[in-house]
């Protein structure tokens, strides 16, 4: 449908054709006491409907009419007749109806998505079907074209892309918020499987599955659950394994081998934040440049924001135009952050701007304080209010970053930068990572981390270290900044949060 009404002619100049199309009817009526019927069927190439006219000669009306049948039709392509309200510039007239999936209107789960206008909350509980909407399509596309963008802009700077495993034993920024991984089986398959071919509980084992606080119990145990499974993660990975928060740990070892790369792949997060900005599941796009200091990855993570900017201004203009709905503003936005350069502000600045803020009456939800990191309603005023553009915050505390974070010659400060961007606030954290090797350990063993776990990432401090350093862009997070939608689950297909990982 997009090949034909997305012409710049809106299609006329392909009156006469045939074509076949599929879709689903998102409006349908019947006219003319039930001699023809009118549909409009989307098939979510774009935004815009193709009108289909259907004779009662050709096909059951009644059939075709409900909102959400899908269809094939064959049919001619033709000019609508003059004086008629309607803002297509050609129709479809059909001559055949191939295929129909008609929908259940009588059934115990009626049909979620009428035609009248849904609420962004009423569609979180229909995932299954909430892309047939307008919107979600939309961002849908949006969130399509912003994954190819990040791809050719790496791509054009010689950014290798590579894959970071999603199941890891290390806790790449060190907050103690990963998923587990358990595998379980039924017990009476675990003498079928392998890998438990030997394992038999023993009664001190069963006598042990009965105690109610798990936690106390030796790790590595195999232990029937209550519901008869067995939990034998421990075995199969031979320790605990968890769905990984981060691809960077692995991007350095890839980028401290092989130069520039990149890693884009879902990251997971057990922090129970009920926000409109954070995901249990989220996507990131993490860039690890080597023989590169903070300097140059702000450099790239700004240019890396303008390109996407201006390649969603470049190729969904007509999806763009649509949020506008949404949100006026996005458009401008787009244009304003493709063409601006960004504000740089240390840390210790912004804080002193939030705090002469304060001073003048301004109420933040959150305390402004050297020393604590900065909250969204500060982000947001520095974006927002003071700058009106994106701002680079960077030098912050080593006590709020990471332990891989290069210690700046102050001994207080880390080399890391926050980019913040209007609407959102932070788009992408990143910094320089810490290459020698004292002072890394050193600040794992401040932030009390286990040394032992993480030998193979301090080995490449030992062996040809380097300076590099590295960023990580929350899809996401890009999203709402282009769509300009409100709400973080309403711009991933099946949002995961506290609460939410069915559907
Ligand atoms: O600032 P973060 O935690 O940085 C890292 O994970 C680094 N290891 C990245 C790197 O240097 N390679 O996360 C990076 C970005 C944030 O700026 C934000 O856009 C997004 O990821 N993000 C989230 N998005 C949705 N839900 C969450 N819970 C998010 N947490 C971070
Ligand atoms: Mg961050």
């Amino acid at each position: 449908i997009r090949s034909i009404l997305g012409r710049p002619d809106g299609g006329a100049g392909l009156a006469g054709q045939k074509v076949q199309i599929s879709g689903w009817v998102k409006k349908g009526r019947e006219q003319g006491k039930g001699k023809f019927a009118f549909l409009e069927v989307n098939d979510g190439s774009c935004a815009a409907n193709l009108q289909v006219k259907v004779d009662a000669s050709v096909s059951d009306l009644s059939k075709l009419v409900t909102t959400g049948t899908s269809l094939t039709i064959d049919g001619c392509l033709k000019i609508p007749p003059q004086g008629k309200a309607t803002k297509q510039k050609i129709e479809l007239s059909a001559e055949k109806v191939i295929d129909v999936g008609t929908v259940d209107q009588h059934g115990k789960t009626p049909y979620p998505i009428p035609k009248t206008k849904l609420t962004l909350e009423y569609l979180r509980d229909h995932t299954n079907f909430r892309a047939r909407t307008t919107t979600m399509a939309a961002v849908t596309r949006i969130r399509h074209k912003i994954c190819l963008a990040a791809h050719v802009f790496c791509d054009k700077h010689d950014i290798c892309y590579i894959h970071t495993p999603i199941i890891t034993t290390s806790d790449c920024e060190g907050a103690g918020e990963m998923f587990q991984v358990t595998t379980l089986i039924n017990q009476s398959e675990k003498l079928e499987k392998d890998l438990v071919k030997n394992i038999e509980l023993t009664e001190a084992e069963e006598t042990l599955a009965k105690v109610e606080d798990r936690s106390k119990l030796k790790p590595g145990l195999l232990l029937p659950r209550k519901d008869g499974k067995i939990d034998y993660s421990q075995d199969f990975f031979a320790r605990q394994a968890y769905l990984t928060v981060s691809g960077q740990l692995h991007a350095e070892t890839y980028a401290c081998s092989m130069g520039d790369v990149y890693t884009f792949g879902p990251t997971f997060r057990a922090e129970k934040s009920h926000t409109s900005r954070h995901l249990a599941e989220f996507w990131m796009v993490e860039v690890e440049l080597a023989f590169a200091g903070v300097e140059e990855a702000m450099n790239c993570a700004e240019a890396l924001v303008k390109d996407i900017c201006k390649y969603l201004l470049e190729k969904c203009l007509d999806d763009m135009e649509l949020m506008k709905n949404v949100d006026e503003a996005c458009i401008d936005r787009l244009q304003m952050v493709a063409l601006t350069s960004f504000e740089r502000v240390t840390y210790t600045k912004a804080i002193t701007l939030l705090e002469e803020a304060v001073a003048k009456g301004k109420k933040f939800e959150n305390p402004v304080e050297l020393g604590l990191d900065l909250a969204s309603d500060h982000e947001r005023y520095l974006t927002e209010v003071l700058y009106k553009k994106p701002v680079i915050v960077y030098n912050y505390p080593k006590k709020i970053k990471a332990f891989y974070m290069r210690l700046n010659d102050d001994g207080e400060t880390v080399a890391a930068f926050d980019v913040l961007v209007p609407k959102v606030g932070e788009l992408i954290g990143g910094s320089q990572r810490e290459e020698r090797m004292d002072v890394l350990m050193e600040r794992m063993e401040e932030k009390r981390l286990p040394i032992k776990e993480y030998e193979w990432y301090i080995d490449l401090r030992r062996h040809g270290t380097v300076k590099h350093s590295g960023f990580g862009l929350g899809l996401e997070r890009m999203l709402l900044f282009a769509t300009g939608m409100d709400n973080i689950r309403d711009v991933i297909p099946f949002p995961r949060y506290p609460g939410r990982a069915d559907l």
